[in-house]
């Protein structure tokens, strides 16, 4: 057997820093079991994170990692926000396909590396799948959402073809959903994904039927999850995909593995510089006191919901601690003069930032909930910390997530389709004081099982080791 074959794997996000800083843990993970890594940026992200961090220091300590990048399509200074969004996955058929079948090619002709042996691509970037199997390498598919999320995404055309969807927004908002198997109990209209609430000929729609169907073209399969949490239905996989890697949380699974993760790449994942002097004011707030506010990194809420959300956490009278983007506002709307309450309110418990160090946030011990739009990385990063949820999920997945959260798992509440300060108000005194007993218990298993999984002997742990084999004997076949 050919022995000193390099396993050389490609991988792919989509370029979007919710998807990328996953896939760069991968990358990581991979790179630090001897593979070498090809990092597909945008330029765009590319562009940004060269803005965070030092490339040429990080390439002198992983000698096997090389980022190259290639157009998404939109103007390199169009935000990546809202609906342009839509758009930017409409070009990555169009635009980035070429050039990744383009780089592909010259990466196999170059004489500096040894040729690609597997992809590993995002779950919304399906033309990888056209692109490995006409030039025949091996991929696999790692959609970065739990996989509740993607089951759901999955089975988007069931939902139509059952009358299931589409619905209008003013319908019966809690009808059950039934024909998603292994969810019959679990999903209402309101819990799908938003763009359920499209009419069937929407672009949108089509891409994700598309894409979702695509997906099971590759007979392998990553989630960043872990089994104790999803496992009564991961086994419904089986029929799509002959293997499934639970690695997750990702996050926690590289600290485990990597001694120094305060150098790793993935610490800029989030493509954004992050402000630590909120960890200061962490510092001087009681125990579990601070409730943490944030939406990722696309999320734009409108003024109305902005304004309410903020009515709802000064009344609360809890300390909070909220990232507010630049952009967080829908059209850059502006906010125009702030009341009395608010400024006061804001002075005497508030701490707000354009970008948290998140995972140290929700370690922190003053840190007692999180206000969340339930992407996926934020809710297992809070899972893991044994940190409960209120879930104002948006877009996307982050419907289905704030579901699994609240009625699931029982380590958090839902508040999605409202916009009410009162309800904020309140919410957030159940999550830090009134109703905490409800959830505590089981945010403290789950917790235990997350952090069970990422050990030694874990089932994440168990399964990276697993992939890594695989990839191994991938290389040496190929
Ligand atoms: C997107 C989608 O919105 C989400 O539905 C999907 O599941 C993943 O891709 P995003 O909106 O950015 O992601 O949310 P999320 O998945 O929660 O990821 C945000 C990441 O940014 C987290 O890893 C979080 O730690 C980090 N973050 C967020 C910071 O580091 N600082 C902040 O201030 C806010």
């Amino acid at each position: 057997m050919e022995q000193h074959k390099v396993p050389h794997v490609v991988i792919l996000p989509l370029p979007l820093s919710g998807h990328v800083k996953p896939m760069l843990i991968l990358a990581e993970l991979l790179c630090d079991a001897g593979f070498l890594i090809t990092f597909v940026n945008s330029d765009y992200n590319h562009d940004r994170l060269e803005r965070v961090m030092d490339i040429p220091a990080f390439y002198n300590r992983s000698p096997g990692f090389r980022f190259v990048s290639i157009s998404d399509g939109l103007p390199l200074d169009q935000p990546r926000l809202g609906p342009i969004i839509f758009q930017l996955f409409f070009n990555t058929r169009t635009v980035s396909k070429p050039l990744f079948r383009e780089l592909l090619i010259s990466l196999r002709q170059s004489t500096e590396r040894s040729p690609p042996t597997c992809i590993i691509a995002d779950g919304l970037m399906c033309f990888a799948i056209d692109v490995a199997e006409e030039l025949g390498v091996p991929i696999i598919t790692f959609p970065t959402h739990g996989y509740h999320g993607m089951w759901t995404i999955m089975h988007t055309s069931n939902l139509i073809e059952e009358g299931e969807v589409p619905f209008q927004e003013e319908s019966d908002m809690d009808k059950p959903i039934t024909s998603i198997p292994g969810m019959e109990s679990l999903l209402r209209r309101r819990d799908l994904p938003g763009n359920c609430r499209l009419e069937v000929e929407n672009p949108l729609m089509e891409f994700i039927i598309s894409e979702a169907s695509a997906m099971k073209r590759a007979s392998t399969l990553i989630l960043n999850t872990f089994e104790e949490l999803e496992a009564p239905i991961i086994a419904h996989l089986g029929s799509f995909f002959d293997k499934v890697y639970t690695i997750g949380p990702l996050h926690a699974l590289l600290k485990t593995r990597i001694k120094d993760s305060s150098q790793a790449v993935s610490s800029y994942g989030s493509l954004r510089k992050e402000d630590s002097s909120c960890v200061e004011w962490l510092n001087s707030q009681p125990l579990k006191s601070v409730i943490y506010v944030s939406f990722g990194s696309v999320v734009e809420l409108s003024l109305d919901q902005l304004i309410e959300l903020w009515h709802g956490l000064v009344n609360s009278r809890k300390p909070f601690l909220w990232v507010v983007r630049p952009d967080l506002v829908e059209g850059n709307e502006e906010l125009g003069q702030i009341s009395e309450e608010l400024e006061q309110g804001t002075k005497e418990k508030g701490c707000m930032v354009s970008w948290a160090p998140q995972e140290e946030v929700l370690a922190h011990p003053s840190v007692g909930g999180f206000l969340t739009h339930s992407g996926w990385n934020s809710t297992l990063e809070s899972i893991f910390e044994g940190v409960p949820m209120i879930c104002w999920p948006q877009v996307a997945d982050q419907q289905v997530n704030g579901r699994s959260v609240s009625k699931l798992w029982r380590v958090g509440f839902d508040m999605k389709d409202t916009c009410d300060r009162f309800i904020i108000e309140k919410i957030v005194r159940d999550l830090m004081e009134d109703k905490r007993e409800e959830i505590i218990r089981s945010t403290n298993e789950i917790a235990r099982m997350a952090r069970g999984s990422v050990k030694e002997n874990g089932s994440s742990h168990c399964n990276l080791e697993r992939l890594i084999e695989d990839l191994r004997l991938m290389s040496l076949t190929n």
